[in-house]
């Protein structure tokens, strides 16, 4: 049997910090609302003319290297993201370009904050089929370029990077399980209500935003995380205390703290990165397990629980062990 392991992480940030001081600047809200209310302090922004792809590129050069490989070795890119570069070609095509690659498959995954997970399970399960030996998954975002800076309930939640793992073929597991949902009921609590099909003019400014009911899709995050957890442990029959550390969706820190309360785990086995990141959608799983795995904190051998929760709505898990 043939297995997926992580073999290297990489992540990106720009360089632009915007801080919660600044955002008072910008719209009716307050640095003790948003460190509150989220436990978000600052967010990364991209430059004028700096792209998912651009963010997308430097993390994946950091995972290859991490992962003490070639470009030339990928044979599968999977790119997660809700803010490609262009319509056509995808965003992992574009990334394939810079990074080299040719001919290999390679396709953009959209599950908004959830899309890391579904890419992961995607790359995994190619590898497990035999046919990929060595992936490149990456979840990258411009989010920004989605935000109203009018909207105060939506522009203070999410910033922009971009997060890599580099999964290969091994005789051991790995990546124990994934597990993927969605129920499109919930369109509209969490949407940017335009697009292509409907005559989207993309030159019309302030045209397509973040829209979002926040309160609601709180409960729902909450009820749907916790359930994703115990269906992740009762496939691999594990208990809670088998799990090292919980990698989760950085979107609000009070979510986080729920599920980690679920999991009886305590904070210093729950990666958080919010505070210093914002919500990066579906960079945000990625960019906090390599900011554990560079500080030492996450080590080879530990079992890893990564979660997300998303527009759609979409959720879902990989349980691996690093
Ligand atoms: O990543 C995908 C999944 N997304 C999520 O999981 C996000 C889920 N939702 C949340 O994290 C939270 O619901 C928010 C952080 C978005 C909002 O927190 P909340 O505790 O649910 O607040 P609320 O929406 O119930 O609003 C409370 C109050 C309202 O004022 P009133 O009606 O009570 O007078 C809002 O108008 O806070 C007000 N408010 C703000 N005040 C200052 C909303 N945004 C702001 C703001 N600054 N930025």
């Amino acid at each position: 049997m043939t297995y997926s392991r992580i073999a290297g992480t990489g992540g990106y940030l720009p360089e632009k910090v915007l801080t919660n001081k600044d955002l008072e600047k910008i719209v009716d809200t307050s640095d003790q609302w948003i460190r509150e209310r989220t436990g978000i302090l600052r967010r990364h922004i991209a430059a004028a003319g700096e792209t998912t792809c651009d963010l997308a590129e430097q993390a994946s050069r950091r995972a290859i290297e991490a992962a003490g490989r070639q470009p030339g070795e990928i044979d599968l890119i999977v790119v997660a993201t809700t803010t490609p570069d262009q319509v056509f070609p995808s965003t992992a095509c574009l990334l394939q370009s810079r990074l080299d690659i040719h001919g290999c498959a390679a396709f953009d995954v959209q599950a908004v904050c959830t899309g890391f997970v579904y890419a992961m399970g995607v790359a995994d399960n190619s590898i497990k089929a035999g046919s990929a030996r060595c992936a490149l998954v990456v979840g990258a975002e411009t989010f920004s370029r989605l935000l109203n800076w009018k909207d105060r309930t939506t522009c203070v939640l999410f910033g922009d990077g971009a997060g890599a793992v580099v999964l290969e073929a091994s005789d051991e597991p790995g990546i124990l399980s994934t597990h993927l949902h969605a129920d499109g009921d919930y369109a509209s609590l969490l949407q940017v209500p335009h697009g292509v099909s409907q005559g989207y003019d993309a030159m019309q400014e302030n045209a397509a935003f973040v829209e979002m009911r926040g309160n609601e899709v709180f409960k729902m995050a909450v009820n749907t995380l916790g359930r994703i957890v115990d269906e992740t442990l009762e496939k691999n029959n594990l208990r809670k205390s088998d799990i090292d550390w919980l990698i989760p969706h950085q979107a609000n820190i009070r979510i986080i703290n729920a599920t980690a309360r679920k999991l009886r785990m305590s904070l210093d086995h729950v990666v958080v990165t919010v505070q210093d990141h914002g919500n990066t959608s579906a960079a945000s799983v990625p960019l906090a397990f390599d900011a554990a795995v560079r500080e030492g904190r996450i080590k080879r051998g530990e079992t890893l629980l990564m979660e997300a929760f998303g527009g759609g709505f979409t959720w879902g898990s990989v349980l691996a062990k690093y």
